[in-house]
């Protein structure tokens, strides 16, 4: 069975074809009307959420299926301290497959552990959010017409910003992708993600301090915002909160194609002057993640009892070890009583297998 906890639980070519069945639901909505009728979707989010919610449950209604679940966890038997394996367990009787968020880092990792359903990471904490991952691939794809051979620039909260740390993974699996990271000190991408992904995978990177001074070189300019939540001390917050703003006059040196794509919500970092500029896609983006969840939705169930379709083997061989400790106060191993598991990376680093902060 298929979870998608992580963009590279998914290969490239199961990529691809979720992002072409979206482009294909597009293009003939009516071939998939009622394609899951009597299926039913869990959303359990233990974290807010507008777009990824709402996109999971109106992609259900669109293939004809159900949806149940909560919003709030302090509403269900979390606030009772159910834990998330529990939770899943009684869930998986309820639905065929289950779309989780949470603020916990590898929470929906534990969730596949013991789920007789797929389980969607909807996102966890600053860790992963493999389904925005896909609303971006098939954005790019329909705004640019190619994924291969791009320039991209991500711009603000590289620290924190899970949807970053998932694109770069997946574009990384394709040819001639370039990577600019524009970030205050503060708030750069974690090491792990420059070390295992970009110089594992050879990806061209570069990391800059303003946007103006590469603007005018990206074909994507991948916006984010500064994620209140995440910081642990309030002044380093107000520190770096405004350090990136994108308006209607930086735009005017960026490339006539140059697609704005922004995972949303914003709070300032694009200025409302930019919205009306053709190169606006983020309001697309977000139309996009209900086609390809719906692709998503299909794909999984279609592949449940498929072995072709398991977890890949390119996914970490997992150990136990009384020596190591997660330092990392929003692991899920250190709030829920799970089983200790790290991972030893090519170059020797043994990291947490929930959140992979690095252990030595
Ligand atoms: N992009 C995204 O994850 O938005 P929500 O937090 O509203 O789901």
């Amino acid at each position: 069975m298929k979870h998608l906890i992580d963009p590279t639980d998914l290969t490239k070519q199961e990529t691809d074809e979720i992002v072409a069945l979206g482009e294909d639901i597009i293009a003939h909505p009516e071939k998939y009307q009622d394609c899951l009728k009597y299926h039913k979707l869990a959303t359990l989010f233990y974290e807010p959420s507008t777009r990824t919610r709402l996109s999971f449950t109106s992609a259900m209604m669109e293939l004809g299926g159900n949806v149940l679940g909560f919003s709030d966890a302090s509403n269900s038997s979390v606030s009772k301290g159910e834990t998330v394996a529990d939770t899943v367990r009684v869930v998986e009787n309820f639905a065929d497959i289950i779309a989780m968020r949470h603020p916990l880092e590898g929470a929906p990792l534990v969730a596949s552990t013991v789920s007789g359903v797929p389980i969607i990471n909807a996102g966890d904490g600053a860790h992963s959010h493999p389904t925005q991952t896909l609303t971006d691939l098939l954005t790019i794809k329909r705004e640019l017409g190619h994924i291969d051979n791009i320039t991209i620039g991500f711009c603000g909260d590289l620290r924190f910003g899970r949807t970053v740390h998932s694109l770069i993974k997946a574009l990384s699996r394709y040819d001639g992708i370039k990577v600019v990271l524009i970030a205050p000190d503060e708030l750069r991408l974690p090491d792990y993600i420059k070390q295992d992904v970009c110089e594992a995978k050879g990806i061209d990177y570069k990391e800059v301090s303003t946007l103006e001074e590469v603007i005018g070189e990206l074909d994507v300019l991948y916006m984010t915002r500064v994620q209140k939540e995440r910081f642990l001390d309030e002044e380093e917050f107000d520190r770096v909160k405004d350090s990136f703003v994108l308006n209607a006059e930086k735009m005017k040196e960026a490339k006539e194609k140059m697609a704005v794509l922004h995972p949303l919500p914003r709070v300032n970092e694009i200025a409302q002057d930019v919205d009306s500029d053709p190169r606006a896609a983020y309001f697309r983006q977000v139309g996009n993640g209900k086609y390809v969840r719906m692709a998503l939705i299909y794909s999984l169930l279609k592949w449940k009892n498929d072995p072709e379709h398991d977890m890949p083997d390119g996914r970490p061989l997992s150990f136990t070890s009384n020596d190591y400790r997660c330092k990392n106060v929003k692991c899920i191993c250190n709030h829920e009583n799970v089983t200790r598991l790290f991972h030893q990376t090519a170059d020797g680093t043994v990291r947490c297998l929930y959140c992979d902060s690095k252990i030595r």
